[in-house]
């Protein structure tokens, strides 16, 4: 048993009386879908999925701000809700605590006054009170602000201040849906190192719901793409990229370099045969071996191609395609994305190191280790 323990969850909204057609006339829309789901303790797990597809409700539901429709949620063995059973904690006697997008602080109280807010309501002593608040304001470094008032505050500030309300009550689990989508890029930043380094310090666990990829990578333990209120796959970052479990998944993982064909030959000496050329692949890249026969896509991420000047010594004898280079833009502060095409109409997408710039119009081959090669029947 773990300690966040989802099983079988479904929930389901009524329809609006203004929504007309569709799939979801008839039942509602089917939000959460029959999910499971487990976070270990001291373990921040990020919900990551498209808007809509429900990681807001399943925060809710977690939280018990929403109520669902079947299945079961425990917290430390502590059933949380049971359809079967009956059982339904209200939010406050769930002990968990939540960050918001909008951070929420209550703006006739001071920061002093938020932050020490879950405390009361606990009827701690009021002197232990003060104690806690000053060692959580100055965990997220805004001690000197305990006086201010919310609308004194800058976004970044707010939203340190209800990390810190969150975390003041020693939550046995703390829900954030996107805390940190209202701040600028570089708030962001430090936002995320600042969680991070928060749950070094406290161990707390988590559930963090987000869409960016890049911040679900830095923040959570392990990651579960949500779609469609179904769990399509749950892993660390490098399990997800390393063998993403689906077409869809890897498609939201972002692997935009797509050939399809027909798989020749079986085990080490699998080929895939494309119209812009042939490529190695291994068995145990290729999902769902039944089909083996039948036409497969093959789905390969930007950053595990290495690109390479066509005749350079680097070149290795498995090269996989060759090609031109038609764009190239930067990437990031040390990397280049470049567009190649490849033949029959395709393009690639790969990136480089930006010391060993290509120039537009130069002849390429593509290094694709077949371990990078996912192949997904049609
Ligand atoms: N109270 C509600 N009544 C009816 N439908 C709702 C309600 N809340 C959410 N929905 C619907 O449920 C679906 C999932 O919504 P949810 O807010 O959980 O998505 P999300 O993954 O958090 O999206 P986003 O990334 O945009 O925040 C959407 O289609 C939404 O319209
Ligand atoms: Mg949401």
């Amino acid at each position: 048993m773990s300690y966040l323990d989802i099983a079988q969850l479904d929930k389901t909204f009524a329809r609006h009386a203004g929504d007309k057609g569709g799939k979801h006339e008839a039942t509602g829309v089917h939000v959460v879908n029959n999910l499971s789901l487990s976070v270990e303790e001291g373990e921040i797990v990020a919900l990551l999925g498209a808007s809509g597809s429900g990681k807001t409700t399943l925060l809710r539901c977690i939280g018990g701000l929403e109520t669902p429709d079947a299945g079961t949620i425990s917290v430390a063995g502590q059933p949380m809700f049971s359809s079967a059973s009956g059982i339904n904690e209200p939010p406050h006697r769930r002990n968990m605590g939540m960050v918001f997008q909008s951070y929420a602080l209550w703006p006739h109280m001071t920061v002093a006054q938020n932050v020490g807010y879950p405390l009361v309501r606990r009827r701690m002593a009021s002197n232990d009170v003060d104690a806690r608040v000053r060692q959580y304001l100055q965990l997220v470094d805004c001690a000197a602000l305990a006086g201010r008032f919310p609308h004194q505050l800058s976004g970044g500030q707010q939203q340190r201040v209800a990390l810190a309300r969150a975390l003041v009550a020693e939550p046995s689990l703390v829900l954030f849906d996107e805390p940190l989508s209202n701040l600028d890029a570089n708030l962001r930043e430090q936002l995320r190192f600042q969680i991070r380094e928060l749950k070094r310090r406290i161990e707390f666990t988590g559930v963090y719901v987000t869409h960016d990829h890049a911040e679900a990578i830095f923040i959570a333990d392990r990651i579960a793409i949500i779609r469609d209120g179904c769990l399509m796959q749950l892993g660390s970052a490098a399990e997800l990229y390393d063998s993403p479990a689906s077409g869809p998944v890897a498609d939201f993982l972002g692997f935009t370099n797509t050939l399809s064909g027909r798989i020749e030959g079986a085990g080490d000496a699998a080929t895939l045969v494309t119209s812009a050329g042939r490529l190695s692949v291994l068995a145990s890249r290729i999902h769902d071996q039944q089909g083996i026969n039948d036409q497969f896509v093959m789905k390969c991420h930007p950053s595990r191609t290495r690109i390479q000047a066509a005749g350079s010594s680097a070149v290795s004898d498995a090269a996989g395609l060759s090609g031109r280079i038609v764009d190239r833009v930067r990437a990031s502060a040390d990397s280049t994305q470049y567009v190649v095409e490849i033949g029959d109409g395709h393009t690639w997408q790969c990136t480089g190191a930006l010391k060993e710039q290509l120039e537009i119009g130069t002849a390429v081959v593509l290094d694709l280790a077949p371990e990078h090669l996912h192949l997904f029947r049609e």
